[in-house]
């Protein structure tokens, strides 16, 4: 049994679906704050098995003891953690509270429990405005600009210190831009409110939900002026955990914590990302040129070789087959 925490968001919904077609069972602990308990649903039709789930917050010490005494837990996947980067910095106890009393807490029961195995989320906000790309995990990481930055830099260097003593093997995947949506159109990413990343709002503006997209600046040193980023398919995202689960449960790891970018290893711009959606939903977006975003960086993409050498994994789906699926989502979703 694999227990997925943040099971029902989206990078974790999606992960649930491969785990479980490659024949694992799973556990999901999610305390909904930004997702629905309906995704247990969808991912059951997708995949005609229902994977256990229990509402709960991977912060409380009790609701783990529990179900680690009730299911046989072979390795985590630990997704649950806040993500919104401006709400970090209005409210930073909260993110450290969450994100990294979370992961202490996980770790302590499954020490207890002898689960010898974690997938972690990580991400490339850890290398900040890196001095060139592609980054490899051997590029310094970078003062965190956010504290949500922060709770990753600090989740890794827990991990370090943790496999360091004892037996844990951990691998943290530090992803680029996840975006897109499983091709069925029955799970995707549910901002709330007003998103602030780009896909989910391109595709808002596109079904009216949004009145216009605002591309935050046009004058970074890039070939089009526009910021620079990897956009990675959830589905593939979700298909590197299938493979970092793998390594770790078959005691196939060089060391005790390992690091893999997980990217396409290409950067495109915000005008290039458009054009993509615009190419594949055959419309026209409504957008303007803006002023810069404050704490962007102007160009960040991976170099991926690690993870195909050790993990044997690349991407498959392009930009365009994710602009395809986040649409189709926002289509469904209207519905
Ligand atoms: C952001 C976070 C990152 C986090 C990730 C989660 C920051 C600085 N970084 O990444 O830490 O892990 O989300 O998915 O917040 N853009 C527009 N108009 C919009 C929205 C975005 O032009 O309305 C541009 C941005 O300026 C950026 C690109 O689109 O150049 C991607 O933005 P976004 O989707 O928010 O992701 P990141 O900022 O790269």
């Amino acid at each position: 049994m694999i227990l997925v925490t943040g099971g029902t968001g989206f990078i974790g919904s999606h992960t649930v679906v491969t785990l479980q077609e490659a024949g694992h069972e799973v556990v999901i602990i999610d305390n909904l704050s930004n997702s629905s308990a309906s995704v247990v649903d969808s991912i059951q039709k997708i995949t005609g098995k229902r994977p256990h789930f229990i509402e709960g917050d991977v912060c409380d010490r009790a609701t783990l003891e529990g179900l680690f005494s009730r299911f046989s837990i072979e390795a985590v996947i630990h997704f649950a953690a806040y993500k919104a980067v401006g709400e970090s910095v209005q409210k930073p106890l909260m993110y450290y509270h969450n994100n990294v009393g979370g992961l202490a807490a996980l770790l302590e029961v499954m020490e207890r429990h002898s689960v010898r195995s974690i997938v972690f989320s990580s991400s490339c906000t850890v290398y900040g405005e890196p001095d060139h790309s592609p980054v490899t995990e051997q590029t310094q990481r970078k003062d965190a600009a956010s504290p949500y930055g922060n709770t990753k830099r600090i989740c890794e260097d827990i991990l370090r210190d943790v496999t360091a003593t004892g037996s844990l093997g951990a691998i943290a995947l530090r992803y680029f831009n996840p975006i897109g949506a499983h091709r069925s159109g029955l799970i995707g990413e549910l901002p709330l409110g007003v998103p602030n990343n780009l896909v989910p709002y391109i595709t808002q503006t596109a079904i009216g939900k949004r009145q216009q997209l605002t591309v935050h600046g046009n004058d970074y040193p890039t070939p089009d002026g526009t910021c620079i980023r990897d956009y990675i398919h959830v589905v593939d995202l979700a298909e590197a955990h299938l493979a970092a689960l793998n390594r770790a449960l078959t005691c196939a790891m060089d060391e005790r914590y390992e690091v893999f970018n997980v990217g396409t290893g290409k950067g495109n711009s915000v005008l290039e990302a458009i054009h993509a959606f615009e190419l594949t939903s055959d419309q026209k977006l409504n957008y303007r040129i803006g002023p810069r975003r404050e704490g962007d960086i102007t160009a960040i993409w991976a170099e991926t070789t690690l993870a195909e050498q050790k993990l044997g994994w690349r991407n498959r789906l392009t930009i365009l087959d994710a602009m395809r699926d986040a649409w189709n989502w926002e289509k469904a979703i209207a519905n």
